[in-house]
Order: structure tokens, then sequence, then C-alpha cells
């Protein structure tokens, strides 16, 4: 079981909204300004956000040697037509794999976002004029040069933890006239003299929000991140920075984000035995809904999961620290194995979650403390508490091959 192909992954894994215009009968690539026009369209450029993405054409920060994503792997984009046209639309555009080490396994390690997933990040970052950003992920440097143009380059800070990308993404900036204040570093780690900032965006997922992150923010202020965590994999938070220091805030729907290096999602545990079939009483295409997802990674921690997407449905793998562990897929009966059984208890969340009234992701939130993150549903008051494991008794489960 491999969990790379799910963990590693790029910003927003949608199919393209914009199609190429047809024109006389013949197929026209889509341009920039078709691309910022579907997403002020789709309402997703509100007040001067329009006219800044107009400002800052995204073809000026992305390389020549570019790779697309697809859901098992990346693949080259050849030929300047078909740069074109990926870079014109609401795709992510690879720009790195492998940590750039070549002879890799052909992992995205660094990319220009999908262009809709900017613009709804950017919007829910909520920036004012004259107020101090922070961004972690330089990537290519589209963002810090959005928020330059919406700012100014003195406001806008960004952290860049590899050097050949970081050195990129300011050749880019310094061509289009962006000066803003970069940083060869690891974004984890608080940035020195900084100061405090009024909103800091990380445009790479995080396992959880370190708290160090936090402390460069000023009460009152706003953080927007994707989360990635064992279970989920990817959603947008929204925090608000509180007088004592902790923050707190909803989820704001999916984002699948590559993570940031020292956040990425570990591998499935180790399964050994033989495994205990049982006819499945949840389709497991159900645990994918991210509203599921995290309320399940609240009640089940340390629980991982992986999938593949079937022609029935889905396939799911989970397994668990103590060895226990099971895959489901769609119409087919569930395996299990090890200690416990770990998908009756994933069926057991989903009735207690059903219960609950099968609450969608944007009722879900996130508070962050000194002392760790926890998920809570409605209010932040309502904690969702980590379940008890529940282990084997000696003969309970039926035989399996
Ligand atoms: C999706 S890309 C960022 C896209 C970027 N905002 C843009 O406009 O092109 C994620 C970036 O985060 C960087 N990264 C990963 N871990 C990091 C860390 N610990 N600190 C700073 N940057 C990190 C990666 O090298 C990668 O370039």
């Amino acid at each position: 079981m491999d969990a790379a192909a799910g963990a590693e992954a790029v910003a927003g894994r949608q199919p393209p909204s914009v199609l190429p215009a047809v024109v006389s009968g013949a197929p026209q690539a889509p341009t920039y300004p078709d691309l910022v026009r579907d997403l002020a369209d789709r309402g997703l450029l509100t007040g001067r956000w329009r006219e800044v993405f107009e400002a800052v054409p995204r073809s000026r920060f992305v390389p020549a040697e570019v790779w697309r994503q697809l859901p098992d792997r990346c693949e080259s984009v050849v030929g300047v037509d078909a740069w074109l046209a990926l870079v014109n639309s609401d795709e992510p555009v690879v720009t790195q794999l492998d940590d750039g080490a070549g002879g890799g396994p052909g992992v995205a390690t660094s990319s220009n976002s999908m262009p809709s997933m900017v613009a709804r990040m950017l919007g829910l970052l909520d920036v004012l004029d004259g107020q101090r950003v922070l961004e972690i992920g330089t990537g290519t440097g589209y963002v810090a040069a959005l928020l330059c143009e919406r700012l100014g380059d003195d406001l806008v800070h960004s952290v860049e933890l590899d050097p050949v990308v970081a050195r990129r993404a300011a050749e880019a900036l310094a061509r289009s006239g962006y000066r803003p204040h970069l940083r060869v570093g690891d974004g984890e780690q608080p940035w020195p003299g900084l100061g405090l900032v009024d909103r800091l965006i990380a445009t790479c997922a995080l396992r959880y929000v370190p708290y160090a992150l936090l402390r460069q923010v000023r009460p009152g202020g706003v953080v927007v991140a994707p989360l990635a965590r064992e279970f989920w994999s990817g959603a947008l938070v929204q925090l608000h920075v509180q007088d004592d220091g902790t923050a707190s805030g909803p989820f704001r729907g999916g984002a699948t984000y590559m993570p940031m290096r020292g956040h990425r999602v570990p591998d499935l545990h180790d399964v050994h035995g033989k495994g205990r079939a049982r006819a499945a009483g949840l389709d497991p295409a159900q645990v994918l809904d991210l509203g599921f997802a995290l309320y399940a990674g609240a009640r089940l921690p340390g629980v991982r999961l992986i999938h593949q997407n079937t022609d029935a449905g889905a396939q799911v793998w989970v397994t668990r620290e103590n060895g226990s562990a099971a895959t489901a897929a769609t119409g087919e009966e569930v395996w299990q194995y090890g200690p416990g059984f770990l998908w009756e208890e994933i069926e057991q969340t989903w009735w207690e979650y059903e219960t609950e009234g099968r609450p969608d992701a944007d009722q879900f939130g996130l508070t962050v403390t000194d002392r760790g993150q926890h998920v809570w549903l409605r209010d932040p008051s309502e904690v969702i508490r980590p379940a008890r494991v529940r282990l084997a008794r000696p003969g309970v489960g039926r035989p399996g091959g």
C-alpha cells in the first residue's frame, strides 16, 4: 500500500472549467483574460481582486519546463501551444518534481496553484489596504505578485524552503516589477525580526497549524491554510487569531495542496497476518465525503487512509499503528487485518455522523492553542473527542482467506 500517490497531490484536482472557445468551428486556446473572466463569473474575484488578477499574467511566473498533474502521475507538457493552454486554464501547473532531484519517482513538489483555489484563498484572507501579509511557500511567485499588486511591495513577505525555486521566483517577480520581502528558509520557523503581520497565507498543506506560526500574527488577524491529515486529504481552514494568542475558525471547503516539506503525510502502517472478510455495511466512497472525513479524523486519530477511485466507486485502505487494518471496495466485501475491527469502527463512526445530521465540511472548525489543535462541530465549545480504541475479543470475527 503506497500512500505517496494520495499524499503528494497538487492544488485542486478538479476538471478545468475554462473550455476552449469555438470560433468559426475551430477551437481556440483560452487566453489569460478568458481565465480571469471565468473566475469573476464564478464569483471568485470580489472587491479589487479582479483588476489585480488582470494586471498579473500567470504566464510570467511559469517556467518553460512544466508538468500536468494527472490522477496518478505527472505528465511532461511539450510544445508552446500545450504550455499556453495549461497556463491559461484553471489547472495547477507543476513546476518541480521530487524536490528537484533527478531520476526520482516524479512526485510534484512545487507548482503554480490552480487559479480558482488561489482566488478562493485570497478572498478568505480578507486583506485590507495597509495590511502586512506573510505567505508560506513562494513557489513561482505568482501569489506574491498578486499580493504586491493589491497591497504594495513593502507589505508583502514570502518564504520558500527550496533555494532553486526561491531564486526563480525572485527573478520572475523582479522581471514583472515586484519587490516583496523574500526569504529562503523553513516557513514553519518564525521569520527573524519580522514582527506581527495582519494576515498569513500558507500555500502548502499543513498536517497541523504550528503555534509558532500563529505567534507571528497579531490578535484580530487572519490565517488561511490548507490542512491535510492522515484521514483526510485536504481542507481549507480560516482562523481568526484571538487576544490570548490562540486561533479558531471554520473549515472552508476542500483543497488538495502539496504538503509543507516537514508535514508530508506518512505511508500506511505495515500490515501483517491473515485477512477476515465480512459484508460491507457502508460504501467506502461515503468515507471520502469531506464532512465525514473531518469527523472521523477527529474520532479516530492516528488512523491513516488512502483511496483510489474505481469504476464502481472507490477502494480505500485504512491502517492504525497497532497493526489493525482494513480494505474495502464499492460493491465488494470488506477485509480486516490485525487486532480489532477497524472497518467496524469506521462504520460505527459513520452512524454517529448520521446521528449528527451528516454535517457538511463547512460546519466543522479548528481551534489551535499552544497545546495543539482540535476539530469542533458547529461551535468551538463542541470539540470532537477521540473514540476509545476497540480491541478484538478472542474468537470474534469470521475467518477469511
Ligand atoms: C503549491 S507551491 C506554492 C505556490 C505559490 N504560492 C505560487 O504562487 O506559485 C508550494 C511551495 O511550498 C514550498 N514549501 C514546502 N515546504 C515549505 C516550508 N517548510 N517552508 C517554505 N516553503 C515550503 C514548496 O517548495 C513549494 O514551492
